[in-house]
């Protein structure tokens, strides 16, 4: 079993980023700039947004976040989207998710300028996408295929099963999965909640990523010898054996199902460190304008 260590990937492509700056801004060019914008306190998003904050820093990009609280309007939400779109100084834009129920999400993600949405999640990037088209990537999928590639997995003609159907997870990663490109040329089965049969399916799978938010979902049952396994899933729940009195948990009972994997990423430091680290790679490519 290969370990796909996230974490060591993610810091190697943040390197490779920052000497990209370094060289942009030497020869005269302005330094990437990312806007996150923060609705409420909510504990996850927090860190996750404080996350993208640092790595900015790190790779030196300015960066500005925004917040508002949770009770802010819609409407005013939506006029610091537009103030961003039109700041040309600001390079890409992130509306850190889920919002406020109050809020409706998909009329922010629209309002967002497809130039500077680096999230990829704007309805006319999420066409691209599915088009093969040159666009932003979900940063959290394309993290995936950056794991797979630069770890030489081979993807073509393998059947390839998601479990999950989210608009930030599954349902990209099923697209590019099945799409005509190196990761890619799966056979892609896209299973969720309504799934029957699910464990018949899972077991006909090469490559199973999955991403449905479930601690331990997946078992030694459901998997086939030589299974390469992708873990979405971070969930935290009590510990009584670790100092800070929590653990994080995948979606994938690791200790028994790496045992007939031929690769699998571990919770912490598989996928996750790569959303941050394509995030990045999409900013660089929204400054360099080399989409629009
Ligand atoms: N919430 C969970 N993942 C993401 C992400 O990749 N981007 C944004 N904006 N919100 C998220």
């Amino acid at each position: 079993m290969i370990l796909l260590d996230g974490k060591k990937t993610a810091n190697d492509i943040k390197n490779e980023i920052a000497i990209k700056v370094a060289s942009l801004v030497a020869g005269g060019g302005k330094k990437p700039h990312l806007a996150a914008i923060l609705v409420g306190s909510d504990g996850a998003s927090e860190t996750y947004v404080n996350a993208k904050v640092k790595a900015c820093n790190k790779v030196g990009f300015d960066s500005t976040l925004v917040r508002f609280n949770a009770d802010v309007s819609e409407e005013e939400l939506l006029a610091e989207v537009k103030k961003i779109n039109n700041n040309s100084d600001i390079d890409g834009l992130i509306v850190q998710l889920p919002l406020p129920a109050h809020i409706d999400e998909m009329k922010v993600t629209e309002t967002i300028n497809p130039i500077k949405d680096v999230d990829g999640f704007h309805p006319a990037n999420i066409g691209r996408m599915a088009l093969n088209l040159p666009t932003y990537l979900p940063a959290t999928p394309a993290g995936i295929l950056e794991l797979l590639e630069r770890y030489k997995i081979e993807t073509s003609g393998k059947h390839c099963v998601v479990i999950g159907r989210s608009h930030i997870v599954g349902s990209p990663m099923s697209i590019l999965m099945a799409r005509n490109n190196n990761p890619g040329n799966c056979t892609v089965t896209l299973t969720h909640s309504r799934t029957q049969n699910l464990k018949e399916i899972t077991k006909t799978a090469d490559i199973l990523i999955v991403a449905l938010g479930k601690a331990e979902f997946v078992t030694t049952d459901m998997v086939k010898d030589g299974v390469c396994i992708i873990d979405v899933g971070i969930t935290r729940v009590k510990s009584d054996k670790t100092k800070s009195g929590w653990k994080l948990l995948g979606d994938v009972a690791f200790d028994e199902v790496s045992k007939k994997s031929s690769f699998i990423t571990p919770v912490p430091g598989g996928v996750g460190p790569m959303t941050i680290a394509m995030l990045l790679k999409n900013t660089l490519v929204a400054t360099a304008k080399l989409l629009y």
